[in-house]
């Protein structure tokens, strides 16, 4: 038993030295410092997507801006600034980020729709139909005691928008929370969200179109609380990344690995290695990126939230590595 233990030990230390080594990653690493865009303003993209398009990267989130306050009445710490809308960048190589506009703009005055200031939109995420040749971003979309809990969606014939919103959906009549959307290299799109009452995800398989869930749904990670997902393939694998449900306050990511995306998923441990890999960093996961023209290398994408003063809240960006169906988010100091 001694033996099996120390052999595994070994094994994954090997594996963590080959992912550290891994010289041929060349991403940007960001750990929590502000990020200008071409115009020197901080860039404003919290719980963030990436799409890549026509050798652009176009980088999409939630601008967050005026004074955080607490939601009265909640048994949790419900902090929010008002819904500022969907924010878009675009960058060749995603070092230089050229302000795009607002992709999605909130509304003023008009509490009953989905996007009202008053409400909640986080969590953009923008794939391409090549059929349609529409840019369809999904979102989440909630009230702010979180009770609302569905995928809004909006469409663009630009990738940087602007976009026209469509409606918000319970899929199947369920709950959706933190959401975020995988477009498969068959062309078929899936949204994959925090659902009943965030105790369990769901996977779903959008239309053609991608503009609306079908019927075809799998609840994975049944009563594990996971929320902030994550997912990309790599070597025929499918890898979902999460994070737990503590509000703003970061936790330790887990990621699971399944054959399809829909699923079964089975669970693998924390991927982050090093100081404070139990808060992922002090952060919490938004995206994976593949990054282009490299193999097994990612980008994990990731927010480190200030709950109190949410329009100061940071990013995280740091190489990941799959070594051997492992996946890895070694600790990167920017200053060393
Ligand atoms: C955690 C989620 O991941 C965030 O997107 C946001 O909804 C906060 N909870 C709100 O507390």
């Amino acid at each position: 038993m001694k033996t099996l233990f120390f052999s595994i030990l070994a094994l994954n230390l090997f594996l963590y030295k080959t992912a550290v080594d891994a010289q041929a990653v060349q991403a940007p690493v960001i750990t929590g410092e502000k990020v200008k865009d071409t115009d020197g303003n901080f860039i404003n993209a919290h719980g963030a997507g990436v799409l890549y398009h026509n050798k652009t990267y176009y980088l999409f989130g939630e601008i967050k801006k005026g004074k955080t306050w607490l939601v009265p009445g909640q048994s949790w710490e419900d902090y929010r600034v008002p819904a500022g809308g969907i924010s878009c960048y675009s960058s060749k190589d995603f070092k230089q980020w050229k302000y795009e506009g607002v992709a999605l703009a909130a509304v003023k005055g008009q509490p009953s729709h989905d996007l009202d200031t008053s409400k909640v939109i986080e969590r953009p995420k923008v794939i391409y139909n090549s059929a349609t040749k529409k840019f369809v971003m999904w979102m989440h979309i909630d009230a702010n005691d979180y009770s609302y809990s569905q995928a809004g969606v909006a469409v663009s014939n630009n990738p940087a928008g602007p976009y026209t919103y469509l409606k918000s959906v319970r899929p199947n009549g369920q709950m959706s929370r933190d959401m975020t959307v995988f477009k498969n290299d068959d062309g078929k799109a899936y949204l994959i969200y925090s659902s009943e009452d965030n105790n369990t995800m769901h996977v779903c398989l959008l239309s053609e179109d991608y503009l609306a869930p079908t019927t075809k749904y799998e609840r994975i990670l049944v009563g594990r609380r996971r929320e902030a997902p994550g997912m990309f393939k790599n070597e025929g694998k499918y890898y979902l990344i999460t994070s737990g449900c503590t509000g703003w306050s970061p936790n330790a990511a887990t990621y699971a690995v399944a054959n399809s995306p829909l699923g079964p998923w089975k669970e693998q441990g924390n991927p982050c290695v090093g100081p404070d890999a139990n808060t992922t960093f002090q952060s919490q996961s938004t995206f994976v990126l593949p990054l282009e023209g490299k193999k097994n290398a990612f980008l994990f994408m990731a927010d480190r939230w200030n709950k109190q003063n949410l329009e100061d809240s940071r990013y995280s960006w740091l190489p990941m590595q799959v070594v051997n169906g492992k996946v890895f988010i070694p600790w990167k100091n920017n200053k060393s």
